[in-house]
Parts: C-alpha cells; sequence; structure tokens
C-alpha cells in the first residue's frame, strides 16, 4: 500500500525535509467570511489541515490522519481578495507521528506588495495503514539550520504534550480512585 520501500534490515530510509515540503495557495472569496465580513478562522484552518495532511502524506507514502492541532495562531485577519499561501513542512518525526508545522501567508491577490504572515499552526499526524492502525514513518532527515531549529523545537513540544497528557490522565485516575464522579 505504501509507496515507499523497505530497506532489506526492514527500516524504511529516512527522507529529508525538502522532499514533502509543500505550498497550498488559495483565493479567498465572499463564502469564506464570517460575520464580521473578514476570513472565518475555520476557513484558514481546514486550509492548514489541507496542507499539513499532502505534507504528512508524502513524507509517511501513504495515508495518515490528523492526530491534534495546537499552537493555531492568528496574527493578523484575512480579507476577501487576500491570496493566501499555507506552507507545510515535516518537522519532526517519531516511530508512526510527524510534527508538520504550518505558515500562512497573505497578499493581496492583484498588488504586488509582499505576502505578510498572517497565521502559523502545528498539526501531529499519525501514518495508518489500511485497518487505521499507525505505521512507521521514515525519519525526517532536516537539511537547514532553520530545518535543524525546527526539529529541536518540535522535540520540546513533543514532550510538553506527552507531559500534559499523563499529568491529566494521572489526576482524572487519582480523583476516580478517590471516588469523585463528575
Ligand atoms: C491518531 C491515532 C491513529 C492514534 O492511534 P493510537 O491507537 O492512539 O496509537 P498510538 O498511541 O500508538 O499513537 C500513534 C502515534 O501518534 C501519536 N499520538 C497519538 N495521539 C496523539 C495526540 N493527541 N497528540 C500528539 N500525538 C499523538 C503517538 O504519540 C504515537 O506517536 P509515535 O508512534 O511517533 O510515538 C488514532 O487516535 C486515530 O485514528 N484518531 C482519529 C484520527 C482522525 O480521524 N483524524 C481526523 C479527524 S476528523
Amino acid at each position: 500500500m505504501t509507496e515507499q520501500a523497505q530497506t532489506p534490515e526492514g527500516e524504511i530510509p529516512a527522507k529529508p525535509t525538502s522532499a514533502s515540503r509543500t505550498t497550498l495557495s488559495h483565493i479567498m472569496t465572499g463564502s469564506d467570511t464570517n460575520l464580521l465580513g473578514t476570513v472565518h478562522g475555520g476557513v484558514i484552518m481546514k486550509l492548514v489541515d489541507d496542507a499539513a495532511g499532502a505534507v504528512a502524506g508524502r513524507h509517511s507514502g501513504g495515508p495518515a490522519v490528523t492526530a491534534s492541532m495546537d499552537e493555531m495562531v492568528f496574527l493578523e485577519p484575512v480579507r476577501v481578495g487576500d491570496l493566501v499561501h499555507v506552507r507545510a513542512q515535516v518537522n519532526w518525526t517519531g516511530r508512526s507521528s510527524m510534527e508538520v508545522g504550518v505558515r500562512v501567508m497573505a497578499e493581496r491577490w492583484n498588488e504586488s506588495t509582499p505576502a505578510q504572515q498572517v497565521g502559523s499552526a502545528y498539526l501531529v499526524f499519525a501514518a495508518v495503514d489500511e485497518a487505521g492502525r499507525p505505521r512507521q514513518v521514515p525519519q525526517v532527515v532536516p537539511e537547514t539550520e532553520r530545518d535543524k531549529r525546527r526539529y529541536q523545537e518540535a522535540q520540546i513540544r513533543r514532550t510538553h504534550r506527552l507531559a500534559r497528557r499523563r499529568a491529566i490522565k494521572e489526576l482524572r485516575e487519582q480523583r476516580a480512585a478517590d471516588g469523585i464522579d463528575d
């Protein structure tokens, strides 16, 4: 099912960041607006998930599902007539998961002014097999100094995500053990 060849030892060859880096571009129209007349945050989040999903699929060589999206930041409002560019790359890989970093840029569709950053997000995707079970992904090889910084920062976020999940699980188990029913 996956396009990624296995080595004789069963290890999947690593892939450089640039092999799956992708940009998705879209012009915002009247159907993308919220009640204030600017672009709905959910429209941007869908583009972010689409771009990140394409990157995760390309890197892992098969299907990948969104496990989490965090630190979605909206820096500036996006307007009708903005050409939005959603740039995504694999920042970090685990055994079956990948952190994808996304940067959202916007420029007027008919002007030659430089694009401005309007948002960013980090998503974790899990590569899955036909049965939806997590499958191993190729390790990502950061190429530039910026890729290396993003890899290191992604490791920090991974550590914090795991610690937060563990702490909340322990708290809930403790409350249940104490007979607290909420
Ligand atoms: C994501 C999913 C495959 C994880 O399955 P699971 O049985 O919990 O498997 P695991 O615990 O082995 O997790 C697989 C990997 O995902 C990571 N992961 C799972 N949940 C995560 C979360 N909430 N945040 C970050 N990473 C997560 C794990 O750390 C693990 O990474 P690793 O293999 O690199 O160490 C499963 O929860 C799922 O299918 N979720 C629905 C996904 C979906 O439909 N998304 C679209 C939403 S509409």
